[in-house]
């Protein structure tokens, strides 16, 4: 099979045009494109510029049509709220463009953005699919991020509407979404005129007159709203994710080209189409939530499930296994992070007794890198193939995947497989030279980029050419480090810059050192990802106090993650913080972040020539090693 999908592969990169243009037939266009890819404006590269569509409807109307109407749309399962419910392709209508018609009612109209910041619940992709239908540009904020983080996407958004929930619903308990809104609006400098609040029955919100609509009440007196024509370039969505620095970038995917991607993607690579049910276990607030809970599932006309869930607690580390049986799932994507949790709460599988997997054909992970452990565990409990697949919020969907829908490959343990279609993966050093087979370097893509990938940052082009395309011309730079081995197959292995993955939660270590350093205690400080068996990293901050602070440790760490909570929010996970007398750094300032990861991972690690005082690096290994990570003996 590698050959087959070696000959594709070429196809896509010797002649784009024909290739995605044959991939676009499975899109229905309003008028055609005047050129597949529009490159007159590189390194801005335009997919089916001139062709007129519609996303929504590709995604839900164009089912009915087709007489597909009783098809469930969207299969909700909440093991939190004990609800389970289907909506069907034309129930999924009815809700869209009634919710379509409040947004025109309230003056929202094409280019317009609407941020979305909701729980798992069909209401957010009704959301997100009435935003696509009248051309508004939707920014989903993951629940998880607080009020601060909220008010800096509102600020650079700039919508005109938000749409939100009374609470979500955590193991922990109900999480008021509300009060959080609440406190963004007050902190954002950008004011929204409207807000359309979705009540939920384990909470009541309150809402602010003027400016606050109930939904139910909203949506019950709106009209029914046509799709628009829009361009298949412009802007569907903006999703924002971290960067390097606080500011986070805000990634903008176009119509047109997504459309095609996403069909492409879940045909050839999750082998999904018609009728089939499809189950992204991630949540709506992050790329996979967009493109694998949503638009491509309802694209290609299958079932997608909705979970509001966990994989373990909710209520048992069976829950997932129960619920791909229960509702026929053909492909399950999820994060290795999850199967690490299963594991760790059922070693033995017990929970699979008894329950009838033969629906099951393919367990998709991502998000972070799948460790072999987690690989063989699976493969060994489910016994199906399980398929590592590398991608990000940037690309929108697969970079290097196994085409389990077209021709699949041998799995490697710890690789992705090989490059999809349209994607040009080299492995470079650091002047831009190819290195040799197995050896490692940094990961690029040359450009074009395939559709379906960011066409800029929002508002802000030259943070897009200065952060992907500027270290080497031609190419874009994905951040990741890693190597091919001598079959073409890529192995993703760690980032480049100062990004770190929690539970495949992509944070900034930047926006870490910048909460710690409010704190009045704090001069300076170092947010490092360590290795974590469960989440696969989580943060550890080290902080240099000033001068006569006399907090205790206990209360000033209590302190500091209380503020990250606050600031950044619970999903940031920060737990590991101590205090010291200094940190590494070199002479011209800067702190080795790289040398004080090696150290808690007891990886090897030189002292650079450039240290300013080698005596902090026993500093920070003391410490590590009192908080449980380097090793004293090392
Ligand atoms: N709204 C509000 N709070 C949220 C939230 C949301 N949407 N999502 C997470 N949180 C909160 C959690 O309640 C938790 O808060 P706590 O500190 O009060 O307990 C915190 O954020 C961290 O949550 P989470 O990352 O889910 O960690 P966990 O320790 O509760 O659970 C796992 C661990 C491994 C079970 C969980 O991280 C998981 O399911 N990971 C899979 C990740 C995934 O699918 N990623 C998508 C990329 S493909
Ligand atoms: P996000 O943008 O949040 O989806 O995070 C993308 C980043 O997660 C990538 O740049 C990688 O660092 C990491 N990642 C995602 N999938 C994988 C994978 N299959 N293997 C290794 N790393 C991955």
């Amino acid at each position: 099979m590698k050959d087959k999908n070696t000959q594709l592969h070429a196809s896509s990169i010797s002649n784009p045009q024909q290739f995605w243009g044959q991939a676009a037939q499975a899109i229905d266009w309003i008028s055609p494109w005047d050129k597949v890819l529009d490159d007159s404006e590189a390194p801005f590269y335009h997919w089916f510029k001139g062709g007129k569509m519609n996303t929504c409807f590709n995604a839900v109307d164009r089912h009915v049509i087709a007489g597909r109407g009783s098809q469930i749309a969207i299969q909700y399962v909440s093991p939190v709220t004990e609800t389970e419910y289907g909506i069907t392709y034309l129930e999924l209508q009815a809700q869209v463009s009634r919710l379509a018609g409040y947004m025109d009612s309230i003056g929202v109209k094409k280019g317009d953005r609407v941020l979305i910041y909701m729980p798992m619940v069909p209401e957010t992709a009704y959301a997100m699919l009435a935003c696509a239908r009248i051309g508004a540009i939707h920014s989903v904020v993951f629940g998880g991020f607080a009020a601060n983080e909220l008010a800096t996407r509102i600020n650079d958004a700039k919508p005109k509407l938000i749409l939100s929930a009374s609470c979500g619903i955590e193991p922990s308990g109900v999480v008021a979404y509300k009060p959080l809104l609440d406190n963004a609006l007050e902190q954002a400098t950008h004011k929204v005129g409207h807000c359309l609040i979705l009540n939920r029955s384990q909470l009541e919100a309150s809402l602010q007159q003027g400016r606050d609509v109930d939904w139910q009440r909203g949506v019950a007196a709106a009209p029914n709203i046509d799709c628009v024509a829009l361009e298949a370039t412009d802007p569907l969505y903006i999703l924002y994710t971290s960067g390097t620095t606080g500011q986070p970038k805000g990634v903008v995917r176009d119509n047109g080209g997504h459309s095609v991607a996403l069909a492409w993607s879940m045909k050839n690579i999750y082998d999904i189409g018609v009728g089939d049910s499809f189950w992204a276990a991630s949540d709506v607030g992050w790329v996979v939530g967009h493109s694998y809970i949503v638009y491509g599932p309802l694209l290609v006309g299958a079932t997608t499930l909705m979970y509001e869930g966990k994989p373990i607690g909710t209520p048992d580390p069976g829950a997932f296994w129960r619920t791909i049986a229960k509702y026929n799932v053909k492909s399950f994507f999820t994060a290795p992070t999850a199967i690490r949790a299963i594991k760790r709460d059922d070693p033995d599988g017990e929970y699979l007794e008894g329950v009838d997997l033969t629906c099951l054909k393919y367990v998709f992970l991502a998000g972070e890198r799948c460790d072999p452990d987690t690989l063989h565990w699976s493969e060994e409990k489910l016994k199906k193939p399980i398929i590592d697949h590398w991608w990000q919020t940037e690309t929108g969907w697969p970079v290097a995947a196994n085409l389990m829908g077209y021709a699949p490959v041998e799995v490697k343990a710890g690789s992705p497989a090989l490059a999809v279609p349209g994607y040009q993966i080299e492995v470079v050093d650091m002047m831009g030279d190819q290195v040799a087979s197995n050896e490692s370097g940094n990961v690029v893509i040359k450009l074009p980029l395939p559709p379906g990938t960011l066409t800029t940052l929002w508002q802000n082009e030259q943070r897009y050419k200065d952060s992907y395309l500027s270290m080497y011309p031609g190419y874009y730079l994905t951040g990741d480090a890693g190597y091919k081995d001598e079959d073409g197959y890529l192995y993703i292995m760690s980032r480049i810059d100062d990004i770190i993955n929690v539970a495949g939660h992509r944070l900034s270590t930047g926006r870490f050192e910048e909460v710690l350093c409010q704190h009045e205690a704090v001069a300076e400080a170092a947010v490092i990802g360590v290795a974590d068996e469960l989440k696969g990293q989580v943060p550890l901050g080290l902080v240099v106090l000033k001068k006569g602070v006399t907090l205790n440790e206990a209360e000033l760490n209590q302190q500091l993650r209380a503020l990250v909570r606050q600031e950044i929010g619970p999903v940031a996970a920060f737990r590991l913080v101590s205090a010291v007398q200094k940190l590494p750094k070199t002479r011209s300032g800067k702190i080795l972040r790289g040398t004080m990861r090696n150290i808690a991972d007891n990886k090897k690690y030189n002292v650079p020539a450039t240290i300013e005082d080698p005596a902090t690096l026993d500093i920070v290994r003391n410490t590590l090693t009192r908080m449980g990570y380097a090793d004293a003996h090392i």
